[in-house]
């Protein structure tokens, strides 16, 4: 006579090794070191996309980096300019961005040649840029395909081969600016900030008052 398990075997099997797996991974909490270095490599699809807006001005140049309908990609606009409204998309929980010309909509992304050029798509990684801050506060954007080469711009604000960069050179160093006249909050865009009132703060207050006294 043969053994035959039945069904309710089968699902009390079951039922065993999935408490034993959820006891395992119970005890083993995630790597959050691990996690942090491994999600900034890839993009990151979990959390909300975050947008910004900015200008970036080249400190060579003393210009700003714009996108023009041409598709090129240069650092001679001045403040203010339409070309120069910078849309910044997040593309990791670390620092690896989109940017793309708010007027054109073109992406700046970089050739196999290390050429910076305006593309429609941005999907790739060579449109996305980590966004690094560097020891004298200016900020340097290093391309994510092509690891080694940064965005760069010439005194006279003409895009410089990816290839020549390295992260010292005043080339690659960038100011993160507003746009001139931009509202820190835009009503079209944002919903202004709801303040919480603490039920502590005068009391503090009132704490600190009498402690000056
Ligand atoms: C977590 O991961 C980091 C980097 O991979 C490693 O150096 C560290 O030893 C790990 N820590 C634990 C507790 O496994
Ligand atoms: C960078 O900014 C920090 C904070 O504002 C400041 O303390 C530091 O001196 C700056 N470094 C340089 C090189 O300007």
């Amino acid at each position: 006579m043969r053994h035959i398990p039945s069904p309710l075997s089968y699902l009390i099997l079951h039922l065993f090794a999935f408490c034993y797996y959820a006891q395992v991974t119970n005890q083993s909490p995630p790597n959050f070191t691990q996690h942090v270095s491994e999600q900034s490599q890839v993009t990151d699809r979990v959390s909300r996309r975050l947008i910004r807006t900015y200008q970036l001005y080249s400190r060579t140049s003393g210009k700003h980096v714009q996108v023009l309908p041409s598709k090129k990609i240069n650092a001679m606009a001045d403040d203010g300019d339409v070309h120069a409204k910078l849309i910044v998309e997040t593309d990791t929980f670390g620092s690896r961005v989109r940017i793309k010309g708010a007027e054109t909509g073109f992406y700046i992304c970089m050739n196999k040649k290390g050429k910076l050029v305006g593309k429609k798509n941005g999907q790739g990684r060579d449109c996305i840029f980590s966004e690094i801050m560097l020891e004298n506060n200016y900020t340097a954007l290093r391309n994510a395909r092509y690891e080694n080469w940064y965005m760069a711009f010439t005194r006279r604000g003409r895009p410089r081969k990816g290839s020549r960069t390295r992260q010292h050179q005043r080339e690659v160093h960038f100011m993160k600016r507003l746009p001139k006249g931009a509202q820190p909050a835009q009503p079209a865009h944002h919903r202004s900030f709801d303040f919480l009132h603490y039920p502590f703060s005068r009391r503090t207050k009132r704490t600190h008052y009498s402690a000056d006294q």
